[in-house]
């Protein structure tokens, strides 16, 4: 199977400009990939339009959201339906990333919300899971013990069909502590931790086969050190993003 590269552009950049421009110059490194690797980027939703309204079918770029809300219309002030983004194109949608439990708040309940509406739009979500560095500190397992808590509650209220889940639900396993740092887990460590939240997903709830990529500081330096895993389905990648150089060096690291 190809491994997934996913590029969260987070708020950035700050101009449409700057964002077609960066867009264009992803669209022709993961076209020379695309045997390889399917690639994603998350823009910030106000780009997505202009970004991708002209992309054909076999455009080598695929959409992705950098959050969904959990009902499909009504009075939410500034919030972006799961229906919605489906509808200008959107495939992929991260849920429950670090940055929108911490800063944002989001809670484990809002998280499941998210992930079941996702994933019943027939959007493929994200599931953003990992460790704070308090937790790390107190060993590998904590660690372990801390993400399938986290797996959970996410999937505590799935009323996706366990077809349609096991199809559209991926994981990225994110140590927080890695996150934006400038260091990341040690590949074997990512490893282990994506065999991990596998092996819970089967044993808990008959899931088998969900995707597991590794997030926190991948680089184009060492992207490549991660995807040799089997265990390692991609790479989901936030500052690194923004730099073209970087972006080609992780795409061409397959
Ligand atoms: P980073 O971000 O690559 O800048 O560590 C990853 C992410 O936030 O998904």
């Amino acid at each position: 199977m190809k491994k997934l590269i996913v590029f969260n552009w987070k708020m950035n950049p700050p101009s449409p400009r700057e964002a077609e421009a960066l867009f264009q110059e992803v669209k022709i490194y993961a076209s020379a990939a695309r045997a390889h690797a399917e690639v994603v980027i998350c823009p910030p939703s106000i780009y997505i339009q202009s970004l991708f309204s002209r992309i054909s079918r076999l455009s080598p770029l695929l959409c992705g959201a950098q959050n969904v809300f959990w009902e499909n219309k009504g009075a939410y002030t500034g919030e972006v339906s799961p229906q919605m983004l489906k509808r200008v194109g959107v495939r992929y949608a991260l849920v429950g990333h670090s940055e929108r439990r911490a800063v944002l708040h989001e809670t484990d309940a809002m998280i499941a919300r998210k992930v079941r509406a996702g994933l019943h739009a027939g959007l493929r979500v994200v599931l953003c899971v990992g460790e704070p560095l308090g937790v790390r500190r107190r060993g590998a397992q904590e660690g372990e013990r801390f993400v399938a808590q986290q797996l959970a509650r996410a999937l505590e209220k799935g009323s996706a069909s366990k077809a349609q889940t096991r199809k559209n639900l991926l994981v990225a396993y994110e140590p927080v502590w890695a996150i934006g740092a400038g260091r990341t887990a040690t590949p074997e460590d990512a490893a282990r931790m994506s065999r991990h939240i596998a092996q819970y997903l089967k044993k808990t709830q008959g899931l088998s086969g969900v995707r597991v990529l590794y997030g926190g500081s991948v680089s184009g330096g060492n992207a490549e050190n991660f995807l040799h895993y089997k265990e390692i389905d991609g790479v989901l990648v936030g500052g690194a993003s923004m730099h073209a150089k970087e972006v080609q060096q992780i795409i061409h690291s397959l």
